[in-house]
């Protein structure tokens, strides 16, 4: 649905060239919720202007449903307005001095060739349900609260009925519960109207929480494309692993490969740590391992499956309500666990650390 090739983009400012983005693939399937994650800068914002048609691109080529909107080699550039696109920014771009209902309706006003006003009234009457604000046509828009005023901005971007939707950051100016809430209200309606979508962040819970596929950006560039699942289980670098959530690392050295359902063997400074094979690496690999604080748990001596469990100390804990975090020292290194509060733990004390192989995590860089 959404097709980016090899898509460049060289900005000339007053600091030099700037490279945003440094050929970017992304292939956006019919009805997919497709999230682009990544820190500041690394050129999210660029790669959505060049879909909207609002940045040119210096090389590569862009298509949208069948049509190509962009190819450089062709010198060929579709304007924003003819694009089959809605769009959602981070500020909303919301008019003040216009009433809600003026706002939804102001894409189909500027539409050629015209809509018909019955039609008008029809379309934004539809969009304002869809996003919950039948009733408030005649409000200034101003006077919305912050996540009425996000729901404002969607419903412009649906009022189109284009097939494709663009977000840049939209919950970014809501509160940390109501973007809690209005994540997931947001994905049901984009997958209730069966639109495409291409949505950019640089919150690691948005991306898991609402992506089918979520690409890691850096530098201009892709690194890692996933599921959220699979992006959080097996990032393929240290920068994806502490990107999204917290993460322990350890360099070390295979000394046994994984072979079916014999699992092989790293020797790190925590000790050897044994591995599945879902996690290819051959012996005498040099390689950094990733082990997530949530899947390392700490085993009381004398309980269930103690024996055999290396030993290490609890150096320091801290409790964070949910969950508590604790500093362990094992081998010649130190891990974090975060376990349930419950679990009783006492700093100074030796305790089993368990770690079971389907949950470590080796890197490629
Ligand atoms: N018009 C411009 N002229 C020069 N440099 C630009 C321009 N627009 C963006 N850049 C640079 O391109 C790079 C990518 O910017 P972009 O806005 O795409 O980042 P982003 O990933 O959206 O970041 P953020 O999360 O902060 O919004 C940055 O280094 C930025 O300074
Ligand atoms: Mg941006």
């Amino acid at each position: 649905m959404i097709g980016i090739h090899d898509l460049r983009v060289r900005f000339d400012s007053d600091k030099g060239l700037v490279d945003a983005v440094q050929g970017v693939n992304i292939d956006v399937k019919p009805g997919e919720f497709y999230t682009l994650l990544g820190p500041s800068g690394c050129g999210k914002t660029t790669t959505l202007r060049c879909l909207a048609g609002l940045e040119t691109p210096t090389g590569g080529r862009i298509t949208i449903g069948d049509t190509v909107v962009h190819d450089t080699k062709r010198g060929l550039t579709i304007p924003t307005h003819k694009r089959d696109i809605g769009m959602v920014f981070q500020s909303y771009a919301i008019w003040p001095h216009l009433t809600v209902f003026e706002n939804v309706a102001f894409p189909l006003r500027e539409a050629r060739p015209k809509v018909p006003e019955a039609q008008i009234e029809a379309r934004v009457g539809k969009a304002l349900e869809l996003v919950q604000l039948g009733g408030y046509e005649s409000r200034p828009a101003p006077f919305l609260s912050g996540g009425q005023q996000q729901r404002l901005a969607l419903a412009r971007a649906i009022v189109r009925e284009a097939s494709v939707v663009l977000f840049d950051e939209p919950l970014s100016n809501l509160d940390a519960k109501l973007r809690a809430e209005t994540r997931l209200e947001l994905r049901h309606l984009v997958k209730r109207l069966g639109m495409t979508a291409l949505y950019v962040t640089h919150d690691q819970t948005e991306a898991l929480t609402m992506a089918d596929r979520v690409a890691v950006m850096r530098d201009g560039r892709i690194v890692q494309e996933a599921t959220p699942t699979e992006i959080y289980k097996r990032p393929n670098s240290r920068f994806v692993a502490s990107f999204i959530g917290q993460c322990n690392f350890a360099d070390g050295t295979v000394t046994a490969a994984a072979r079916g359902a014999e699992p092989g063997l790293i020797d790190t400074a925590w000790g050897p740590v044994r591995f599945d094979a879902a996690a290819d690496a051959a012996t005498g690999a040099k390689v950094t391992i990733a082990v997530r604080p949530e899947n390392v748990r700490l085993v009381a001596n004398g309980t269930d499956g103690a024996a055999d469990v290396p030993q290490g100390e609890v150096i320091d804990t801290v409790f964070l309500g949910e969950s508590v975090e604790c500093r362990v020292r094992l081998g010649n290194s130190d891990l974090v666990a975060r376990i349930h509060p419950d679990q009783p733990v006492e700093e100074g004390k030796a305790i089993g650390v368990m770690i079971r192989p389907k949950d470590v995590a080796i890197l490629s860089t």
